[in-house]
């Protein structure tokens, strides 16, 4: 009898642990109904743009397609995203279109002409190594990570995000995004064994740690270094409403880039800052009831300002793996959070109708605000963080 009452006891004690560690017991995400949509709109966007070397990003006024060329910055989104219907589908068809796409970006292994080289090759190169192992991909990840490489000074010890071309009388300039291209160089010290450019990212993410933020966790988006000393300059914006506002996607970028980098390095401070930002978001007035947020977090016309789908999605995939590092509130609460995103993001006010908005996922996305370019249109990255996100809280 006492042995019976002390496995029910124990039964107990594991049953409450599993509800307080697992966040949520019925989920709220559409995922299989979203998906729907997702294959049908980028069957036919891989049907209507044939061209490999013309990536989908955006669409114009008329809701027609406008394509980039493959050193964009955002030229490994559509075949990242195609490997990840392929990744939930595991449809041969998806992983051949992914292939075809991928293998057309293969010149950007050599590339060096901005730190983007993270996006455009880990989103594509780096799942089609995550789901086929294919020994060339694992190459040209090396390689591009060799050529990201080449923008580290160690004098400043940051990557130069940007050539001084792109603003009048700078040095060095770094903006909070390259916390996102880390994730290319810690895959490739993995399976190169080149600790060079575990070192690299770790001292970008120690530098930009100590200037980039402010003291309510918020960043700045662009930081001009002294190209000698390796001091800060100044501290502004480019696609901000001003330099000490708090421009969304830059909010975004953080908190995963963070969350990244503990993953990758188990250093507590990574993710003490990761927790920081996802609170600066998560408690800010300025989020809106539905958690899709506003372009930036000082925007003068809330609630009348344009909402930022993109900067969402990265958020949402950031919690839902920042949730798994953390205490067990934190954990319901990132998830909770991601959670509400997503659901509002599967409704129709962001979640395109079949054969609209250019073929892509979702609407209302925000290039730059501030250049009045890309505003309340798809982006193919809002798309990407999307996907994963979706398949992040599938696997959850
Ligand atoms: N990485 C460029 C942007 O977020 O707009």
């Amino acid at each position: 009898m006492k042995s019976c009452n002390i496995i029910k006891g124990l039964i107990l004690f594991v049953f409450a642990n599993v509800f307080t560690i697992v966040p949520c017991s019925s989920r709220n995400v559409p995922v299989k109904k979203d998906f729907k949509i997702i294959k049908a709109q980028y069957q036919q966007m891989a049907e209507k743009n044939t061209d490999v070397n013309c990536v989908p990003r955006t669409i114009n006024k008329e809701g027609k397609p406008i394509c980039t060329d493959i050193e964009d910055w955002t030229s490994g989104f559509f075949a990242g995203s195609l490997w990840y219907i392929y990744d939930y589908t595991k449809s041969g068809k998806w992983r051949a279109e992914a292939e075809k796409r991928t293998v057309a970006l293969e010149p950007l292994r050599n590339f060096t002409g901005h730190h983007d080289i993270g996006f455009m090759v880990y989103c594509s190169f780096g799942n089609g190594y995550r789901l086929t192992g294919n020994p060339q991909y694992k190459e040209i990840i090396a390689d591009a990570a060799n050529s990201l490489a080449t923008r580290f000074d160690p004098r400043v010890g940051l990557i130069r995000s940007w050539d001084n071309i792109h603003l009048r009388d700078s040095e060095y300039l770094v903006i909070i995004d390259n916390m996102m291209n880390l994730e290319l160089l810690f895959e490739a010290a993995k399976i190169t064994g080149n600790n060079h450019l575990y070192d690299i990212a770790v001292s970008h993410a120690d530098k930009t740690l100590k200037h980039h933020y402010r003291p309510d966790f918020s960043s700045y988006h662009l930081v001009d270094y002294d190209s000698i000393t390796g001091e800060p300059r100044r501290k502004m914006t480019v696609q901000g409403l001003a330099d000490s506002s708090a421009w969304s996607r830059g909010q975004a970028w953080g908190l995963y880039g963070f969350t990244i980098c503990y993953r990758e390095t188990k250093d507590k401070r990574y993710l003490d800052q990761a927790v920081n930002i996802a609170d600066f978001i998560l408690n800010h007035p300025n989020l809106p009831e539905d958690k899709v947020m506003y372009w930036d977090f000082d925007a003068p016309g809330i609630p009348n300002e344009e909402r930022d789908v993109s900067a969402t999605t990265i958020a949402a995939s950031g919690l839902l793996e920042l949730s798994k590092y953390v205490s067990p509130d934190d954990r319901k609460r990132f998830f909770s959070a991601a959670e509400e995103m997503l659901v509002s993001l599967s409704g129709p006010d962001y979640l395109a109708k079949k054969g609209e908005n250019g073929n892509f996922i979702l609407k209302k996305s925000v290039g730059s605000r501030r250049h009045n370019s890309e505003v309340g249109v798809p982006l193919n990255y809002a798309d990407y963080y999307f996907l994963e996100a979706l398949i992040r809280y599938d696997r959850y």
